[in-house]
């Protein structure tokens, strides 16, 4: 098995009632023998376009942090917790997301096996966490998940929201956060 061949299976998957609504499905993307690995909630109107993930405001923010961090896109890779975008991106209802990352995520990360997954947002967290955590409380502290480090980091969506840099901001602890994540992988 390997990921482009995952990525074939994936595109017919009708595992979850979002198969129904989508143009597409996106998989993950990038290097697939990533050391950092990135998971995002899932897909919106853009990247649903254009089969890809991250390519949209958000993944646009996600590309300028990288680059801030002088992290390379192409070094990383980057998924979603559900490959298909939801209606009027709503949050992935619980069920989804089992159905999504028991067949894909899951054999995503055993493909690449990454040293550090970034979860985005709480949805992201709340599958390697275990459990429902504020993203607030989350971000900026280590976990593990099956002998994996993980960080979660506040979604870029949410950065787009809140812009202000001031001390203590979303986008300044982010700024701390890129930082630790790259320490680590030094
Ligand atoms: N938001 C996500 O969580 N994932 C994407 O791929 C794009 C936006």
């Amino acid at each position: 098995m390997n990921l482009e061949l995952l990525k074939a299976q994936a595109q017919s998957c009708a595992a979850c009632r979002l198969a129904e609504g989508r143009t597409q499905v996106v998989f993950g993307e990038g290097n697939p023998d990533a050391r950092l690995m990135f998971v995002g909630e899932g897909p919106g109107e853009e990247e649903d376009r254009q089969g890809r993930p991250f390519v949209g405001k958000a993944g646009q923010l996600l590309d300028k942090i990288l680059e801030a961090a002088g992290i390379p896109r192409g070094e990383v890779y980057i998924t979603n917790i559900v490959k298909c975008r939801p209606p009027n991106n709503r949050t992935p209802l619980p069920d989804e997301a089992k159905a999504c990352t028991g067949r894909w995520l899951v054999r995503e990360i055993e493909l690449v096996s990454p040293q550090v997954i970034v979860p985005l947002g709480a949805v992201a967290a709340e599958f390697f966490l275990g459990e429902k955590v504020p993203i607030t409380k989350a971000r900026g502290n280590w976990y593990e998940w099956h002998g994996i480090r993980v960080f979660p980091m506040f979604h870029p969506a949410y950065l787009l929201r809140n812009p202000s840099r001031a001390p203590g901001s979303p986008k300044h602890l982010t700024w701390l956060d890129i930082q630790e994540v790259k320490r680590v992988l030094e």
